[in-house]
């Protein structure tokens, strides 16, 4: 295919703004897949592809559409589509030309609409604005206004589409052909493509999406990784329609995928450059850099006989999730479990819901942490576990990580936000930005650690869910942090430790002391609840002694009735953890740690 007639595009949008269902519609026009009245076979076709490791809507698809008389090839390149994912997201949008712009007519501009657009904007994607969902009869008129004032376009260039019926696709399969130019690059240069995602295979192994910026891949070719400078043999390369279509050759600007039987989704990194072995590029395309995980938690099987099905079910994740890590760990209160690194909250949600969906382990997810940089007299260290958080005297100085925090609501809701965002120690940045439907745009520097816990629950609550809100990472900035140390029965508990800021620690504390002494049942002996900072207890409650006869209610000499009572409370006691001579309902703990808005 010569050049000129390839089109690489991605699709943009804020969440639930039509991307996939418009992606369905495109498939469906340029017949690569079924017709979509066709449901069924649409759907088998689907989930063979997934049951084989691809799925068209999340990866890269290539169609062929005729324009006046010529056939171009249009490479889908999907973007993981959040900000958890922005490193990857960049590398998606790098891969293309043009981007399609996604905004639902209903709800006009989002958080992650503008986001994602100056992500297409810095890598000087050609954008194709596109307003959806136009069969609905509840439209804002002041949406292609707020489209105009972000794109910079004119209301000419809005397509407006609706995604379920059909309507405008061809308009926008057309405007692709014509507005979003052909890639550019080298042909006899010495091989150079990116990876842009990266899928596991049980059957093959990992499937890497490239795009090639220079030079061609050709089948049994010996490739070079730039990053890990490993070799590998391109087995089987070739282009993803609704099935891998096995190509000898793939050339310059074209899209495709290499199978070279690497087992670990984390030996093939988005964002690495490809090369030929033997005569390989002076220089890979974009410096790489390594995603880290920016969000710790720990995770326990709710059910503790489940330990060793969760660790091979979360090997399995990582196979296809590179981004995820986990280390064993264990604790008096919850059993054997894993302290696990995610990208954000929404990879952390993702996990706990695809370890429940496809594996079918609940979990117990405790509050999460992000990571601090401890700076001692003669070393630093990178802290994501209150329980490695060194003595205070040892501590020059901590820091922990800054997010920019931009959210866009209704204007009689900014008020309370503002609140929101200052009592989590953020800081306004610029102005507000008015939008034409008069809506604001704010934006706040603030901890990570304050954005992770209850923000986005607390954020809709008070804008009545009319606030959408999006964050990028920004840097590590000095923090007054404080490790609190919870003591039942005057024994540490380790796992219940958390770090806070120092002006929350008091508060914190005593919301804790208060808490545990409701969850924990009372005991025959009065059990002290304690929490300390460097060893200085600050909160206290104590749960009062209470003798329990389970079996004062029998009358008479019913023995039966007596021993199954005593059975009962057998039973009882195994789902007990036991600190020191004190026993806790598992269940408390689950109350007290899990993540309240998972
Ligand atoms: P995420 O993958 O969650 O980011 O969502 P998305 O942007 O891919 O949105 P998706 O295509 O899943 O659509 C979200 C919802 O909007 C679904 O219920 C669709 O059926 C519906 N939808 C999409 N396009 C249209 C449209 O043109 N009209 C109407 N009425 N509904 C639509």
């Amino acid at each position: 295919m010569i050049i000129d007639y390839i089109r690489n595009f991605c699709i943009i949008a804020h969440i639930d703004h039509g991307k996939s269902t418009l992606a369905d519609r495109l498939l469906e026009l340029t017949k690569t897949v079924s017709e979509y009245g066709n449901k069924d076979q649409l759907l088998d076709d689907m989930d063979l592809e997934r049951e084989r490791g691809i799925t068209i809507k999340s990866h890269a698809v290539q169609m062929e559409y005729r324009y006046k008389n010529q056939v171009y090839i249009l490479n889908l390149i999907d973007t993981p589509g959040h900000v958890d994912f922005s490193n990857e997201v960049s590398r998606s949008i790098a891969a293309c030309e043009g981007a399609l712009l996604v905004v639902d007519c209903t709800k006009s501009v989002q958080a992650q609409t503008i986001s994602n657009l100056y992500l297409a904007l810095k890598k000087n994607l050609v954008i194709i604005p596109i307003l959806n969902k136009i069969d609905l009869p509840h439209s804002r008129s002041e949406c292609v206004e707020e489209i105009i004032e972000l794109v910079k376009c004119k209301s000419k260039d809005i397509i407006s589409v609706s995604a379920k019926n059909g309507l405008g696709i061809k308009e926008v399969l057309d405007q692709i052909v014509k507005r979003i130019p052909p890639p550019k690059g080298d042909p006899n240069a010495p091989l150079q493509a990116m990876i842009f995602d990266s899928l596991y295979n049980p059957f093959t192994g990992v499937l890497a999406y490239f795009r090639v910026k220079n030079g061609y891949i050709q089948k049994g070719q010996k490739l070079r990784f730039m990053s890990t400078g490993k070799i590998y043999c391109a087995y089987e390369i070739g282009t993803l329609k609704l099935k891998r279509i096995s190509k000898d050759r793939i050339e310059t600007g074209d899209v495709g995928y290499v199978v070279s039987g690497i087992k670990n989704t984390y030996e093939v990194k988005v964002g690495d450059t490809i090369t030929d072995a033997k005569y390989p590029a002076s220089k890979a395309i974009s410096r790489f850099e390594e995603v880290k995980p920016m969000v710790f938690s720990s995770v326990y099987p709710i059910n503790s006989d489940k330990y060793e099905e969760l660790r091979s079910s979360m090997e399995k994740l990582q196979l296809n999730d590179a981004a995820l890590t986990f280390s064993p760990e264990s604790s008096p209160a919850l059993g054997f479990g894993f302290h696990c690194g995610f990208l954000g909250l929404l990879h952390m949600e993702i996990v706990i819901a695809r370890l429940k969906r496809e594996y079918g382990i609940s979990v117990i997810i405790t509050i999460p942490n992000v990571s601090y940089r401890i700076f001692m007299k003669k070393k630093m260290i990178i802290v994501n576990h209150p329980s490695n958080f060194p003595e205070v005297e040892k501590i020059q100085r901590v820091e922990e990580p800054y997010v920019l925090v931009s959210i866009l609501t209704k204007e009689n809701f900014i008020g309370s936000i503002i609140s929101l965002c200052i009592g989590k120690r953020g800081k306004i940045i610029g102005n507000q930005d008015y939008l034409p439907s008069g809506r604001i745009k704010v934006t706040f520097e603030m901890p990570l650690s304050e954005i992770i816990f209850d923000f986005y629950d607390k954020l809709k609550t008070i804008s009545r869910g009319y606030a959408s809100f999006d964050y990028t990472f920004l840097d590590y900035r000095i923090s007054d942090l404080k490790k609190i140390t919870v003591l039942i029965n005057h024994q540490k508990v380790e796992s219940l430790s958390l770090l806070v800021h120092k002006n929350e620690a008091f508060f914190m504390a005593k919301k804790i002391c208060q808490e545990l002494s409701v969850l924990i049942p009372k005991h025959q002996f009065s059990i002290p609840i304690q929490v300390s900072i460097s060893g200085k207890i600050i909160a206290r409650e104590t749960i009062k002694a209470l003798r329990k006869n389970v079996t004062d209610k029998c009358y008479g000499g019913d023995v039966s009735r007596k021993r199954k009572l005593l059975e009962k409370q057998k039973k009882g006691k195994k789902k007990m953890r036991k600190i020191g001579k004190v026993e806790i309902p598992s269940s408390a703990f689950m109350t007290f740690l899990k993540v309240k808005n998972l």
